[in-house]
């Protein structure tokens, strides 16, 4: 009876946030998760209280989860999500046993875990441990680290895998604060995505507190011997001492990077900002966990020609973080917004033609992917339609890249100064709250477009929300510094052997434009001739490295298969490891090296990156 009150309350306050152009119907559907069993309109978590103890002989988390709820509807269920989790009792309030219902699994989703609950419920204890599988987490050896000797443990909650780790509201329109106490080895040290200590611990045991409500995906912990640096009283690196040295270096930029980003759109709202470097296994390049971001050391080139991918987990401290989308179908909220915020930060600190070229260089990515979905691919849209499928599937370049081109369209028709007004009112009204692609159509609509016929058909915004493709009045960004590499890749197309080609003072982004403009099969004398003036093979670039590798695949150049190997048994980001064994599996004998590879690497892998790989051989 509730419940069907409450689900129409939900949809008339959706139809009347609508955007007038709109259909009604399709409007009702975007505030609903289909990517949890969770109703929080019913009864909602407001804080986690964790206890968790870390075995690495088990792979196990297990302990407490204890969940402060607000039962809004007075309802006698309280339903959690879980994947894979092991659920030994459940206690009300005061320690009061309660019964559950584990439901069947679901591909992606897991199970409903329903409590019996009261309508005076206040407070939900859990306890529970996960499987040595589950997906969020990895358990590395010591050999799988950098330093060799300690295991390391880390969690990657996002999209749907925080309940992997934690029964829990696993949707990220719900926001609580949450603590946690963490028994670890006495030699490891802990931390999460709260506030931390920068020292280890004697008798292993690490508290946490998060003041600031988050949501669910944004849950982190992080369990190895790591040592810490602090460039000044607010943020960071953590790092396994034998990588600190390096990691130090390369992120001294950071204090710089805060500065400017709370210059364009107002005051880190989160305390510290740390960076933790991972073992190279961790799937992505990096992820925003508030207040200390997980990151991959193929960051690490030792020119600091990479720390873009800093400037844009810092940047998620706003976009995301702060303001985060209320489902994954809005995706392009978190990371359209982060890109464009990344390139801001990165004009601001090394000027508009740095930006440019990195600008650049992503629209051709950006431009590949739309073509490999071909031009009406629904998944194409900014706003994404994910119902029944892994969140994960459709989570692509589209989000990112075509998300900030459609910001850059609005900048450029508005004027700067307008606009940068308007993102930091944004951030500053929508702070700490989960919101839909409407909710911010609707507010774009309020403080800037002002129903402005001219400016919305200058805009297009149906074309480039709803819209596949990359809709004609797209920016063209262009650089000095590519068209020079271009200059270079076309020359020796054209027979100039590569040794006179005028590369003098390349940075990493030049020579990737030079890689990619070159054909996709080249001669083994091109390949030789490149690889003895550039020593490609050789390189410690990680970015540059897999372009070569893709080169070194499609050109069936044998001189680098021993690097190729080496590489995908080293590294586990998805974004290297996943081109190269679709470029591997293309061709019969390419289809037998990926098989004897995968073999060797996927035990070093994270699920996230073994899932993607084992459907791809499947
Ligand atoms: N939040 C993402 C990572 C992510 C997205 C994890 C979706 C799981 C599901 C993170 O901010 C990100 O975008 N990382 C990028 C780097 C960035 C510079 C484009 C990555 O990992 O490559
Ligand atoms: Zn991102």
């Amino acid at each position: 009876m509730f419940k069907s009150i409450l689900s129409a309350a939900l949809v008339i306050s959706v139809f009347s946030a609508c955007h007038p152009k709109q259909k009604n119907v399709e409007k009702t559907m975007h505030n609903i998760d289909h990517h949890s069993f969770a109703k929080p309109e019913e009864a909602v978590v407001k804080h986690l209280k964790l206890d968790l103890n870390v075995d690495f002989a088990s792979k196990q988390l297990s302990g407490y989860a204890e969940l402060s709820i607000d039962n809004l509807g007075k309802v006698n269920t309280l339903h959690l999500d879980t994947r894979d989790l092991t659920i030994d009792s459940v206690w009300l309030d005061d320690n009061m046993p309660t019964s559950f219902e584990l439901g069947k699994p679901v591909e992606f989703l897991g199970s409903d875990l329903a409590i019996a609950i009261k309508p005076t419920t206040k407070k939900v204890r859990v306890k529970y441990s996960t499987s040595p599988d589950a997906a969020a987490v990895q358990w590395l050896s010591p050999e799988q680290t950098a330093g060799g000797k300690t295991p390391f443990l880390f969690t990657q909650s996002q999209a749907i895998l925080a309940r992997t780790w934690i029964p829990l509201q696993d949707s990220p329109g719900v926001r609580f604060t949450y603590s946690a106490t963490i028994t670890c080895p006495p030699d490891l040290m802990a931390v999460m995505s709260a506030e931390n200590d920068t020292v280890l611990h004697a008798d292993g045991k690490y508290n946490f507190n998060m003041p600031q409500a988050i949501p669910s995906y944004l849950m982190a912990l992080a369990v190895g011997n790591f040592k810490f640096h602090a460039y000044d009283n607010r943020s960071g690196v953590f790092a396994e001492p034998v990588t600190l040295d390096k990691a130090a270096n390369e992120f001294i930029d950071l204090p710089k990077m805060i500065a400017a980003a709370e210059e364009l759109y107002g005051p880190y709202a989160w305390g510290r900002y740390d960076v933790l470097v991972l073992p190279p296994s961790f799937p992505f390049g990096g992820m925003e966990n508030p207040r200390i971001t997980f990151a991959t050391p193929t960051i690490l080139a030792g020119d600091r020609s990479l720390v873009s991918l800093i400037a844009h987990e810092l940047a998620h401290s706003w976009s995301g973080n702060l303001v985060t989308n209320a489902t994954w179908d809005d995706f392009w909220l978190n990371e359209g917004f982060t890109v464009y915020f990344e390139t801001r930060i990165m004009e601001k600190l090394y000027g508009k033609d740095y930006a440019d070229m990195l600008t650049v260089l992503s629209k051709g990515e950006l431009e590949n992917t739309i073509k490999e979905l071909g031009d009406k691919n629904p998944d194409s849209h900014l706003y994404l339609n994910l119902k029944d499928r892994d969140p994960d599937d459709g989570m692509s370049d589209i989000a990112y890249e075509k998300g900030r081109f459609f910001l850059t369209t609005i900048e450029m028709a508005v004027g700067r100064e307008k606009w940068d007004a308007f993102l930091k009112k944004y951030f500053a009204e929508h702070a700490f709250q989960s919101i839909t692609t409407d909710v911010f159509l609707d507010y774009l609509n309020k403080e800037l477009i002002h129903d402005d016929a001219a400016l919305k058909s200058k805009i297009n915004i149906d074309a480039w929300v709803f819209g596949p493709g990359l809709p004609a009045n797209c920016p063209v960004i262009t650089s000095k510094a590519l068209d020079m590499a271009g200059t270079a890749a076309e020359q020796f197309k054209k027979g100039t052997p590569a040794k006179d080609l005028v590369v003098e003072g390349w940075n990493t982004h030049q020579w990737l434009y030079f890689l990619r403009q070159l054909p996709e099969k080249m001669e083994e004398k091109q390949m030789k001739d490149l690889d003895a003036a550039f020593h490609f093979t050789a390189s410690g670039n990680a970015e540059i490295k897999c372009d070569w590798l893709l080169h070194t695949i499609n050109s069936q150049y044998k001189e680098g298969y021993k690097a190729l190997d080496e590489f995908l048994c080293h590294v586990g980001r998805r974004k290297f490891v996943r081109p190269l064994f679709e470029a591997m599996i293309a061709t019969p004998e390419g289809k037998e090296m990926a098989k004897a590879i995968y073999v060797k690497a996927r035990s070093g892998y994270h699920a996230v990156t073994m899932q993607t790989i084992d459907d791809m051989l499947k």
